[in-house]
């Protein structure tokens, strides 16, 4: 009997890391759509993924900021599954003024997805900023994945950002997550 057990827990264990090592069958970008609303603000110089190869999809983000600098500011961050259109789930996350990059660890949820872009753009650090925004070939990786497990499925995680108390724009971020089984 335990001895059965212990192979049963065996046989998982390896399952899992078979599963995991397949980094880019379990999470994938499949889509990207963003919106300036006004140009004198905002304008979209790139918006785009694109195959590396072999199932790796790297996303491009190029926001050219035509008032600068930004001081303060409010994002927030909405996640959505697709069940019979896409709902809201589990995650919905305002930060004000900023205030993400001085308290990461109030923030949690957006912690991740920063951690998870971090070394892909130029908006790593604290405010005001007198740049582009830029999102260079961002791809997604097994160590996100383990920090945030979702269901097999397809989602959306939605950012909208507002400067001078005016929404400037949204960019939806489609992913698919596939665990190999359900
Ligand atoms: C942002 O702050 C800088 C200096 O602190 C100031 O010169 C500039 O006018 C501010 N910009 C906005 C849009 O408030
Ligand atoms: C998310 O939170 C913001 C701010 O609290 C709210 O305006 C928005 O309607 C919420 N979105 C969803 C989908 O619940
Ligand atoms: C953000 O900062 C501005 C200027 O410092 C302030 O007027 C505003 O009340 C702040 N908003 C929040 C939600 O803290
Ligand atoms: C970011 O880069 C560091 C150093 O190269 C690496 O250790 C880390 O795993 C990377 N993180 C992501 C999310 O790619
Ligand atoms: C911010 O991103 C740049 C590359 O765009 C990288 O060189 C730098 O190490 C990053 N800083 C942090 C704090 O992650």
């Amino acid at each position: 009997m335990r001895l059965e057990n212990y192979a049963i827990r065996v046989w998982s264990f390896v399952a899992i890391i078979w599963l995991l090592r397949d980094s880019h069958a379990l999470f994938k970008f499949t889509n990207i759509k963003c919106t300036c609303y006004e140009k004198s603000y905002c304008e979209l110089r790139r918006c785009e993924l694109k195959l590396l190869g072999r199932g790796i999809v790297a996303l491009f983000l190029h926001i050219q900021n035509n008032q600068l600098p930004i001081n303060t500011s409010v994002f927030t961050l909405t996640l959505f599954r697709r069940l019979n259109g896409y709902k809201p789930f589990l995650y919905n996350v305002t930060v004000d003024n900023c205030s993400f990059m001085k308290h990461k660890k109030r923030y949690p949820y957006f912690n991740l997805v920063h951690d998870a872009m971090r070394n892909f753009t130029n908006l790593n650090h604290t405010c005001p900023y007198s740049h582009d925004i830029i999102v260079n070939r961002m791809v997604l990786n097994d160590n996100m994945m383990a920090k945030l497990p979702l269901p097999t499925g397809f989602y959306k995680l939605k950012f909208n950002w507002k400067t001078g108390g005016v929404w400037r724009g949204v960019i939806e971020v489609f992913v698919e997550v596939n665990l190999g089984f359900d």
